[in-house]
């Protein structure tokens, strides 16, 4: 795995959140999450995009985002926002983003370390980009999947996304359909403070 600067130093409101996640959301981590310890979801810095993007290079070899690409994702604050999962040791377990754009928020990326999944890494951190969705007041958490990533689709579904439509041989090549899902907030906040 990639280590993760020790030196990243998120923003007060963005702090790590190791031990005391502000969301509620480590509740659903089970103790043995990560690779040796319970990992710890926190914002995405600067230092972190060297890790971030050799991960990215590794998980998504035809279209991974570049160095330049997160530069400018970070960039693009607070609209975009991301964020990391990293163990006790700060080794780069996962991230996550997602694209506030006022009613609706999109899940921009979501991904877990090959030797990291099937830990809960994944529900993890779509349960916090869900919860900083409905913190900036979206009505609804869109996203869009490949028709073939099995692991993907089921993680949304178990999770509380519908289907909204199918866009035929929208990835190329392969002519993979792309499935638009999308889960409603609105009427099931209140924990958006
Ligand atoms: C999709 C991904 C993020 C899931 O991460 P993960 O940490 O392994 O997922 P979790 O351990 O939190 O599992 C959550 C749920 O996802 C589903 N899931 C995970 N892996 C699965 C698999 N191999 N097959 C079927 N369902 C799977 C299950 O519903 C699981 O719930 P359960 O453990 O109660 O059965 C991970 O497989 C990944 O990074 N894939 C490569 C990148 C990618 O495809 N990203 C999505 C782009 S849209």
């Amino acid at each position: 795995m990639t280590p993760v600067s020790q030196e990243s130093v998120a923003p007060e409101s963005d702090a790590p959140t190791s031990g005391a996640l502000k969301t509620g959301a480590l509740d659903a981590v089970p103790p043995s999450a990560g690779s040796g310890g319970v990992a710890a979801v926190r914002a995405l810095c600067w230092p972190d995009i060297p890790a971030v993007a050799a991960a990215e290079a590794e998980l998504f070899p035809d279209d991974a985002w570049s160095p330049a690409s997160w530069w400018g994702e970070l960039a693009a604050r607070p609209r975009r926002d991301y964020v990391i999962a990293v163990d006790p040791g700060g080794a780069l377990l996962g991230y996550a983003g997602a694209d506030h754009g006022g009613e609706v928020s999109d899940l921009m990326t979501i991904a877990v370390t090959s030797a990291a999944r099937g830990r809960g890494l994944g529900r993890l951190l779509l349960a916090e980009i869900e919860h900083r969705a409905r913190a900036r007041g979206a009505a609804a958490l869109l996203l869009e999947v490949r028709a073939d990533n099995a692991a993907a689709l089921e993680l949304y579904r178990s999770s509380g996304f519908d289907v909204l439509s199918t866009r035929r041989r929208y990835y190329q090549p392969g002519d993979v359909d792309a499935v638009v899902m999308r889960k409603l907030l609105a009427d099931k906040g209140g924990d958006a403070t």
